[in-house]
């Protein structure tokens, strides 16, 4: 095989063993641990979960800013496409702060948030921020600088643009700052773009114009995406794989069809039960899952489910670590109903 051909085989991001730990005052914190997962170029993979389940610290951790008091372990390797270098780099040995990540995040690898707030500086207008990332990244031409943030805008469905551009982030609705920071995200043109939450401060009516936009943006640029959310009505609309997350770990992980129509994990098939159907009887309640997710402080080598799931073998569930199971090439699950063909940690 050429050194070429190689390198088109590799996945875009190859996340192993992430584990990030957190000193808290009443103990050690794992919120994120061990988690695994490949994302291939222009695909996207799905990382679901409820509420504090470590999705945001792994997403953050891709592009190295979480706060310092996140001790964080493991690799991520990134093989860019447009190869500066033929070998996957590490992300997680470069310095947080150093030349090195910053020439890949925000330009190869671009992130959006669920709060479009955060992304921009209340004091500089909407344009001059695209602007000014177009020309740390792409080019030192203002002029054509100015040209590809009045086509981003286009592009993201904001009309008027040499007025828009002009504007203050407060004169944008929250739908429309969403847009322009995907529109700030997409103008260096990234591998990969992590979305975390993109769409959950939106009113509903506008989330499918967001995730209909970021598909064929996809489309149209090649990019691949890590989208996280705890909604997996999304999930079914956009992804291709699906890592599901609890408690810091990955509890199953497939094809999005095979999360659907043969889902293994008891939490897996919880948030499938909790999933509003459409054309559905809205009066009738939802079948939620009962509790709430734990606090992974000081956790004893158990399943982390284990309070909640009505599977539960005591005994067995509760007293040891639960070993990952390859149900198929392409199927994951981590629990000890399905463990006796476990491969071992
Ligand atoms: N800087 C921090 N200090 C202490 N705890 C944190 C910090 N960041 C996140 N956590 C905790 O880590 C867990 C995972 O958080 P997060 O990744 O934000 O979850 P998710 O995005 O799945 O909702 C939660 O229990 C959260 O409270
Ligand atoms: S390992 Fe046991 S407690 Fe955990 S999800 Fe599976 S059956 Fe439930
Ligand atoms: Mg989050």
């Amino acid at each position: 095989m050429t050194a070429q051909a190689a390198q088109a085989q590799q996945p875009l991001l190859s996340v192993q063993d992430l584990k990030i730990r957190i000193q808290m005052d009443n103990g050690e914190m794992n919120a994120v641990d061990g988690v695994d997962f490949d994302i291939q170029k222009g695909k996207t993979l799905g990382l679901v979960g409820e509420s504090g389940c470590g999705k945001s610290l792994t997403s953050r951790a891709i592009i190295s800013i979480n706060p310092k008091e996140c001790e964080t372990t493991g690799s991520i390797m990134y093989q860019s496409s447009s190869g500066e270098s033929a070998n996957p780099l590490n992300l997680l040995s470069m310095d947080p702060s150093g030349k090195q990540i910053r020439s890949i995040r925000g330009r190869k690898i671009a992130m959006i948030f669920q709060e479009p707030m955060t992304a921009f500086s209340p004091m500089y207008t909407i344009g001059n921020q695209i602007m000014e990332a177009i020309l740390i990244h792409r080019t030192k031409n203002k002029k054509e600088a100015k040209k590809i943030t009045l086509e981003m805008l286009s592009k993201v469905g904001i009309s008027d643009q040499e007025k828009r551009f002009d504007q203050y982030p407060h004169e944008f609705s929250g739908g429309m700052r969403q847009r322009a920071m995907i529109s700030m995200a997409l103008s260096c043109n990234p591998e990969l773009l992590i979305a975390d939450e993109p769409t959950t401060a939106l009113d509903v009516t506008i989330q499918p114009q967001v995730l209909e936009l970021m598909k064929s943006l996809q489309q149209e640029f090649g990019m691949a995406i890590l989208l996280v959310t705890h909604d997996l009505g999304i999930i079914a609309e956009m992804c291709d794989e699906v890592a599901v997350m609890y408690l810091g770990k990955i509890v199953e992980q497939a094809p999005v069809k095979e999360i659907f129509h043969n889902p293994k994990h008891p939490y897996t098939k919880g948030l499938l039960k909790s999933m509003p159907r459409l054309g559905g009887n809205k009066s009738k309640r939802l079948d939620s899952i009962e509790g709430s997710v734990p606090i992974p402080i000081n956790m004893p080598p158990m399943c982390g489910f284990y309070d909640r799931c009505k599977d539960r073998i005591e005994g067995v569930c509760n007293v040891q670590a639960v070993p990952k199971t390859r149900l198929s090439d392409k199927h994951m699950v981590r629990c000890f109903l399905y463990s006796d063909q476990h491969e071992g940690e």
